[in-house]
């Protein structure tokens, strides 16, 4: 089978394509036939190197094949899986799996995946799992109404563009943060109001939020509490080392303040929130962004799109 792997710290110009031996399922582990999975943030990531990742792994990559978006079909079962059966359609997110998806297969235990619902496609299904699970469980912090407001910084990105959806689909009232080239997608994905971030400062609006969900950090915490309503939350998902430390001393000294101030450290393993955004797709109220689909052997392309932060929503890799 043909793998993309990364063997050394660096850019898209790391990986490789090589032929591995494909794997046997054993104990309770299907073998997956890989139709497709994405590229999240998590995998360029951990192929850079960042500090918070060298810290767990100083010298390589931790994973060499990346990938946590798996979206195809069972080809084998363990002697004690039970769950699927040759042929089931299956989804997830692995990144608590070892990762591994820009792979043509992947054994893994059943427990870590889902059936894929009819009329979701390989590429859909692909798109969804890691951003939409990051997204829904940013916004779930705080009990989403139509009574409220809600700022997503980055939103024209893979968490962003699913994080408006689903803020749309509780009424919220939603102002969506992003470059200009996203401005449009932002508003027809929902949003009430947006802002080309290079032109507003959106801590300087004058606007007080219920919400605000932060893939960035680019306020200080100073900054992003004159933003917050007096019980508003605010959900940083990603961003430099610095602003998620301090976010993290904020959370701590504020503990008995009103406005809740937090960093989301994601459950992948929870199911429950897959099933929740896969109730969304089904009632159409979710759609994936596809910003372009690209062949496994042209992996080097779709990584350096990705590096270049020109896209918007996913970048599917098709196997
Ligand atoms: N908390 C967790 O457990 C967890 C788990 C996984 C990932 N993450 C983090 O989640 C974050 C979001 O991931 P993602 O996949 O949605 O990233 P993404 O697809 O790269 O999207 C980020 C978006 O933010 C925009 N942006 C860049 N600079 C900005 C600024 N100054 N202000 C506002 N928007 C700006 C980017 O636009 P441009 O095209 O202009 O750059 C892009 O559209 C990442 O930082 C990742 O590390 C967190």
């Amino acid at each position: 089978m043909k793998q993309a792997i990364g063997k050394k710290y660096g850019n898209h110009s790391r990986l490789s394509i090589i032929d591995a031996p494909i794997p046997k399922p054993v104990g309770d582990e299907v073998l997956v036939k890989i139709h497709a999975s994405s590229i999240n943030s998590a995998d360029v990531e951990t192929l850079k190197g960042i500090f918070l990742i060298r810290m767990g792994s100083p010298f390589k990559p931790k994973y060499k094949v990346l990938g946590s978006d798996i979206s195809g079909i069972v080809e084998a079962i363990g002697p004690l899986s039970t769950k699927f059966k040759i042929g089931s359609k299956v989804y997830a997110d692995l990144s608590e799996w070892k990762f591994g998806c820009f792979s043509e297969y992947k054994v893994v235990s059943e427990k870590s995946l889902r059936p894929i619902p009819e009329n979701m496609s390989y590429v859909d299904a692909a798109s969804i799992p890691s951003a939409a699970i990051l997204a829904y469980q940013g916004l779930v912090k705080f009990e989403l109404s139509s009574k409220h407001s809600v700022l997503i910084n980055g939103a024209g990105g893979g968490m962003g563009t699913f994080a408006i959806q689903i803020a749309k689909s509780f009424g919220a009232e939603i102002t969506a943060v992003d470059n200009e080239h996203k401005q449009s997608i932002m508003s027809e994905l929902g949003a009430d109001y947006v802002y080309d971030y290079k032109e507003v400062d959106f801590s300087q609006d004058g606007k007080q939020y219920d919400l605000i969900l932060d893939c960035k950090g680019t306020r200080t915490i100073r900054k992003i509490k004159t933003s917050l309503s007096n019980f508003g939350y605010y959900v940083l998902i990603g961003g430099n080392n610095r602003s998620i430390i301090a976010t993290l001393i904020a959370s701590r000294k504020n503990k008995k303040a009103k406005q809740n101030i937090s960093v989301l450290f994601a459950k992948y393993n929870d199911q429950s929130y897959l099933e929740q955004v896969q109730k969304l797709y089904k009632e159409k109220k979710l759609t994936p962004t596809i910003d372009s689909v690209y062949d496994l052997t042209e992996i080097k392309e779709a990584w350096k799109r990705f590096e270049s932060e020109k896209f918007t929503g996913k970048i599917v890799i098709k196997l």
